[in-house]
């Protein structure tokens, strides 16, 4: 594929908005030695794409301008590099790029081996591509602060997934659900039976006074709650705690990074806890698996042709897809 053009969608500088992307024609990307060729099938959207186009995190990402935004791939291998060990042409896979140089709102892309897993065909390229950032999220959420063994031999545990609708929360309940939990779940009432469906044991309509309070209908205290909602302050949070209970932020602001601050250094037996998504590819691949086995479901929002990723972008910056929302090259 050396000196071939391909489709993509850049931006070229901070701002802009779905405005800001641009239609270009650029080179096929060489793999390096680690790294595999993909053509692509299927990208997901994550708030962190636009969120970088609007500068959230400069001068850190995106490393350099032009960018193209995309992490989350489902897609077939065509090259892989001398040193790629796993992986043969040909192979249907799944992959997380890096947020520091992007590539997934393209044709082709190249992918690390070390965060590249297989795809069985009984998963789809859109659903492979709505695992990475969302799923790894609330994997990581769930088993690690929270402590949840997601073969269930753990001890109970009341759980709150808030904006259980969205990428990262309809992910996070099914995946609580398979460990010992009662999850009480918030949403808005238009998603309220798909998250029942999902196994949320009882869900709040985020806009009602009941809701914004987060009271779990059956009067539990929650031992730790995942937060994939925000705006949320710890004073209504606190008191719906168990006297060990977390609130896991995985979009902490200033104002949770403080209160994250204050309760470490009192000794506070309530926590917040700020999280940062570590991606590895043994926890990917047991996503995968899971939705091979029909036991984890990704709700997918919309799908978009990639000559369109405007709308799929537009989408993503309006707050409220249901589920992942998808390009397709
Ligand atoms: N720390 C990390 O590494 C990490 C990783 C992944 C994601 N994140 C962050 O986590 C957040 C969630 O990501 P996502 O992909 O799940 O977002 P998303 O898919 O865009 O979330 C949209 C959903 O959230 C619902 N929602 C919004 N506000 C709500 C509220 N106050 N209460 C209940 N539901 C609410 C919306 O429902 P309605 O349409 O009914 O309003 C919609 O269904 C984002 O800020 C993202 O940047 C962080």
């Amino acid at each position: 594929m050396a000196g071939k053009l391909m489709h993509a969608v850049q931006y070229n500088e901070y701002g802009g908005g779905a405005a800001g992307l641009k239609h270009v024609e650029v080179p096929v990307p060489t793999p390096q030695k680690d790294e595999i060729l993909l053509k692509l099938e299927a990208t997901s959207l994550n708030p962190i794409d636009w969120k970088i186009q609007k500068g959230m995190l400069r001068p850190l990402l995106p490393r350099k301008f032009p960018h193209i935004p995309g992490t989350d791939l489902g897609g077939e291998v065509l090259e892989v590099g001398p040193g790629v060990k796993n992986f043969k042409v040909g192979d249907k896979v799944v992959a997380m790029l890096s947020h520091a140089t992007g590539g997934g709102l393209a044709k082709f892309a190249v992918a690390k081996e070390r965060l590249t897993v297989a795809r069985p065909p009984e998963v789809s390229a859109a659903e492979g591509a709505a695992l990475p950032v969302a799923g790894l999220t609330a994997h990581q959420a769930l088993t690690q602060p929270a402590g949840i063994k997601l073969d269930g031999s753990g001890k109970q545990a009341n759980i709150l997934i808030t904006a259980a609708s969205g990428g990262v929360g309809h992910l996070a309940v099914q995946l609580a659900k398979l460990g010992n939990t009662h999850v009480t779940a918030t949403c808005g009432a238009r998603n309220i039976k798909l998250v029942k469906s999902l196994g949320a044991d009882e869900v709040l309509d985020y806009k009602t006074p009941e809701g914004a309070a987060l009271k779990s209908p059956s009067g539990r205290k929650y031992d730790a709650v995942i937060h994939c909602g925000s705006g949320i302050p710890w004073s209504t949070f606190e008191p719906n705690l168990s006297e060990n209970g977390k609130v896991i932020d995985i979009t902490p602001g200033v104002n949770a990074m403080l209160t994250f601050a204050v309760k470490k250094l009192t000794f506070s037996k309530k926590q917040l806890i700020p999280l940062l998504l570590f991606p590895k590819a043994e926890n990917l691949n047991y996503l995968v698996k899971l939705v091979r086995e029909g036991k984890l479901k990704t709700v997918i929002d919309s799908k978009h042709p990639l000559s369109k990723a405007e709308d799929a972008w537009a989408k993503s910056i309006d707050g409220h897809a249901t589920g992942k929302v998808i390009v397709e090259p």
